[in-house]
């Protein structure tokens, strides 16, 4: 049985004060529905300050992870404004984003930078999200399914069976993230039993049957408990719903039930 996940991406929102706020309302709701694992994505500069209150213990032993939401590919040198796998676990991080549909097309990172990212986020002991998904227009045009894989594979080349039980695939259809328009719950378990496929066919049934798929994209409090009924998505990555510490609670609460 795979463990839900959740994660929160704030993306770039939130204040010093709001974030912490923010944590401690999803301190509260991961106490109130232990089972699902938790993870919150502040942006870098709050970090630290998410950190102080993430370390509190709650009911029960429960921690809620702190994230990244991207991470260079270096562990240190001249790389201007860019962020380490080091200085992010030093800061309190256990996971981190890569390959986010923002990073890949308002940034224009692309599949190579991703999987450099990937490799040297998870050598520094970093778990690490990569987040496929394909453009609207690809969907149009029947390529979901050979995007999906496409980026499955870029994104986990030369990734080592060990390392992968580290990693997490969250499927983001880009229509769907902040648009308020959600894969059906079967639309997205027709993706996600092909990603698993793929998988099977990299690393084996076995890791294929153990990885951990979440579905991304408008995802909230009212449409989570279909979309994690499904039998190949095993949690959620949220961003606008993630905002609220009681909507995203609602979301811990659906993959909690599912359990
Ligand atoms: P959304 O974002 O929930 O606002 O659609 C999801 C994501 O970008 O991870």
């Amino acid at each position: 049985m795979r463990t839900p996940i959740i994660g929160g991406n704030w993306k770039m929102n939130t204040d010093r004060a709001s974030a912490a706020t923010l944590a401690e309302g999803v301190l509260g709701a991961a106490a109130l529905h232990p089972g699902p694992e938790v993870v919150v994505f502040p942006p870098f500069p709050y970090l630290l300050p998410v950190h102080e209150v993430l370390r509190r213990p709650i009911i029960g032993g429960r921690t809620v992870h702190l994230g990244a939401q991207d991470v260079y590919h270096a562990e240190k040198g001249a790389f201007t404004g860019e962020v380490s796998p080091l200085m992010l676990r030093d800061c309190g991080c256990t996971w981190a984003l890569v390959g986010h549909s923002e990073r890949r097309h308002v940034i224009g990172e692309g599949d190579d930078n991703v999987n450099m990212k990937l490799r040297s986020a998870i050598a520094a002991g970093l778990s690490v999200i990569l987040c496929i998904g394909e453009t609207l227009h690809q969907r149009e045009t029947g390529d979901t399914n050979h995007i999906n894989e496409r980026q499955t594979r870029l994104g986990l080349r030369e990734v080592s069976p060990e390392q992968l039980t580290r990693i997490v695939i969250a499927y983001e259809p880009v229509w769907a993230i902040g648009t308020g328009k959600t894969a059906t719950p079967n639309d997205a378990q027709e993706a996600h039993f092909h990603i698993r496929r793929v998988v099977a066919d990299m690393f084996g049934q076995d890791a294929a049957g153990r990885i951990r798929i979440q579905y991304g994209g408008s995802m909230n409090a009212a449409n989570a408990a279909a979309l994690l009924s499904m039998p190949d998505i095993d949690g959620g990555l949220i961003g606008g719903a993630s905002l609220k510490a009681e909507d995203f609670g609602a979301i811990i609460a659906a993959a909690a039930a599912r359990r």
